[in-house]
């Protein structure tokens, strides 16, 4: 149903992604620098399951398993003394999976300006004490934005089970 703008799914009593969406800020530090004095890779792609992770777990109140990531992509680097800003959401939630998307920005110190720097989808299960997947509450999408998010996730994850199938 669509009022004032904002959509809203009276028939699904799920979560809004603002219940579990996180913001975080890190700075970053020489320890995280490789030899060309940017921020490693891999540096990047740790801190940013550990924020996915956090936020499938808010989302689903289960333990979750990092499935996939899709579509990561390092658009810029980032230096020391930058601040990286992770903006993330849950995208949409199916059976026992989950869809989080993140958006990185960065800034240094004195400038302030943004520059978007890397963006991922992260598809994570909710797991049982035998690693099994359990089911997770629905998610629904209330601002136009997250409408559109939901309706994406779904194209995405029919493409990527497509992929098990080859
Ligand atoms: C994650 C794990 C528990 C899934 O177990 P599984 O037996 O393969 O699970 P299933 O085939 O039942 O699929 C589980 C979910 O993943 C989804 N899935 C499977 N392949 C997928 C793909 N390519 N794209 C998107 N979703 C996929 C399924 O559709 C299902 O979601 P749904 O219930 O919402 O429909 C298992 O693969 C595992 O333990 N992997 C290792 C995880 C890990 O060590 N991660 C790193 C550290 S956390």
């Amino acid at each position: 149903m669509l009022s004032k703008g904002v959509f809203v799914y009276s028939k699904t009593p799920g979560k809004p992604p603002s219940a579990s969406a996180l913001r975080k800020t890190y700075q970053v530090m020489r320890s995280d620098l490789n030899i060309k004095g940017t921020l490693y890779g891999g540096r990047m792609m740790y801190l940013l399951d550990e924020i996915a992770a956090t936020i499938a777990e808010k989302h689903t109140e289960k333990v979750c398993a990092t499935l996939l990531v899709d579509q990561l992509k390092f658009i810029a680097p980032a230096y020391r003394d930058d601040f990286l800003i992770f903006e993330g959401a849950v995208n949409r939630a199916w059976n026992s999976s989950v869809e989080i998307g993140i958006k990185v920005s960065a800034h240094a110190p004195k400038t302030r300006k943004l520059r978007h720097i890397v963006s991922a989808y992260f598809t994570f299960v909710a797991v049982d004490e035998s690693g099994r997947p359990v089911s997770v509450p629905p998610l629904t999408p209330v601002t136009q934005a997250e409408h559109k998010r939901y309706l994406e996730a779904d194209e995405r994850r029919a493409q990527r089970l497509a992929g098990n199938k080859k």
